[in-house]
């Protein structure tokens, strides 16, 4: 793969979650992100000239309720995917796409086609699923297990693999789908796309190790965080014989000093936070995956208003790009910002974090 995401070469970062209304924040407050197409516009072409790597959207078809109803507006990861990349020249944008919702042949010829509109910059983020109304709202069935949802996935993703590899056609003979004759041109541009694949289950850890270029993961800090990456390292090696890379997820406010970053905080996630949507997230999350643990679920709450449980980078740029340096030395190779406001704060961290990465030889300019 020619992409500069699959590399090695330095931390990446990349945008997590500006597809949906609210971004990653559960608050009320009315200023917050609109998701919309053309603000995404304006974030996209920022973070291609800003050197930002990617851009990771969530793939979501109900909202969680709530005075907002917490991501009710959505933009679909896989058209937001093709009509971003026609729009910048650098930056890799993954779509985010559910195994048991989308077959994997009109998978495998609309990503070959995203990816020829990148011209080799597309990436995709598969989720086995986890989400029980959305499961109701296609009329499909949540297998009650984990080892069914992978097993799917496993089976979904190698018909997709076989068809960008296999030149002609083939017939697949398997459990969820017996396939007569497929074929399927184009081929993406460098073969198989880069894989992101979220799951902190033994199956999604597996299954990530087995498939993926990256396993998305989600810890506490960078202190819990490097047993946690060096074990994806060591599974995927000693199982698999690859490499996978472990990247994981942040939240950001970055201001001048660290009483201002703690005030906004407080403003839009604690005085103005969506709480019924947080404590729906919160259960339906702890109800059918296992990607935080049951820890995670009672202590942090305020996360998940701030940031949808991902990780605090609150501070000043200083503090802010030396947590960053604590998760790149424990052992991953990247992680995805949110903000509140993408673009107005990214214009910040660009100007102001990413030339102190790049001064601690974290990232090379880009
Ligand atoms: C970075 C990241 C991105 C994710 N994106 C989505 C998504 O777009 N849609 C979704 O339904 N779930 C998403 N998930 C949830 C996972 O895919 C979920 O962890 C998984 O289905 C449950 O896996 P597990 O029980 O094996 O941990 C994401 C999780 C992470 C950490």
């Amino acid at each position: 793969m020619s992409k500069s995401i699959t590399d090695g070469k330095d931390f990446k970062l990349g945008l997590f979650s500006p597809n949906c209304s609210s971004g990653l924040a559960v608050t009320r407050i009315p200023e917050r992100w609109s998701g919309s197409w053309e603000d995404n516009l304006r974030l996209a072409r920022l973070a291609d000239e800003a050197g930002i790597d990617f851009l990771l959207p969530i793939a979501r078809w109900i909202g969680y309720g709530g005075e907002t109803n917490f991501h009710e507006g959505v933009l679909d990861p896989t058209v937001f995917a093709a009509g971003l990349l026609a729009h910048t020249r650098r930056i890799s944008v993954f779509a985010t796409i559910h195994t048991a919702f989308n077959h994997p042949v009109v998978v495998a010829k609309q990503l070959a086609t995203v990816d020829a509109i990148g011209q080799g910059r597309a990436g995709i983020n598969i989720v086995a699923g986890w989400n029980q109304p959305e499961y109701e709202a296609f009329g499909v069935e949540l297998p009650e297990g984990h080892d069914e949802r992978y097993a799917l996935a496993q089976e979904w993703w190698d018909v997709i693999r076989k068809i960008w590899t296999t030149p002609g056609r083939f017939d697949h003979e398997g459990t969820y789908y017996q396939l007569r004759n497929v074929e399927g041109l184009p081929k993406p541009h460098d073969g198989v796309l880069p894989v992101l694949n979220a799951g902190s289950s033994e199956q999604g850890r597996d299954f990530a190790a087995r498939n993926a270029d990256f396993a998305f993961t989600i810890v506490g800090g960078p202190e819990d965080g490097e047993a946690i990456a060096h074990r994806i390292h060591a599974t995927a090696r000693e199982r698999y014989s690859r490499q996978v890379g472990a990247f994981t997820l942040s939240h950001v406010v970055c201001r001048p000093t660290r009483r201002e970053a703690e005030d906004y905080l407080h403003y839009y996630a604690d005085e103005n936070a969506d709480w019924n949507a947080v404590d729906n997230l919160m259960r339906l999350q702890g109800m059918h995956a296992q990607s935080f643990t049951p820890e995670m679920l009672r202590e942090n709450r305020a996360r998940f208003a701030a940031g949808h449980g991902s990780c605090p980078l609150i501070g000043t740029p200083d503090e802010v790009a030396d947590r960053i340096e604590q998760f790149h030395r424990a052992g991953f190779g990247g992680m995805t910002l949110a903000f509140v406001d993408y673009v107005s704060e990214l214009e910040y961290f660009a100007q102001e974090v990413l030339p102190r990465l790049e001064a601690k030889g974290i990232r090379a300019p880009r």
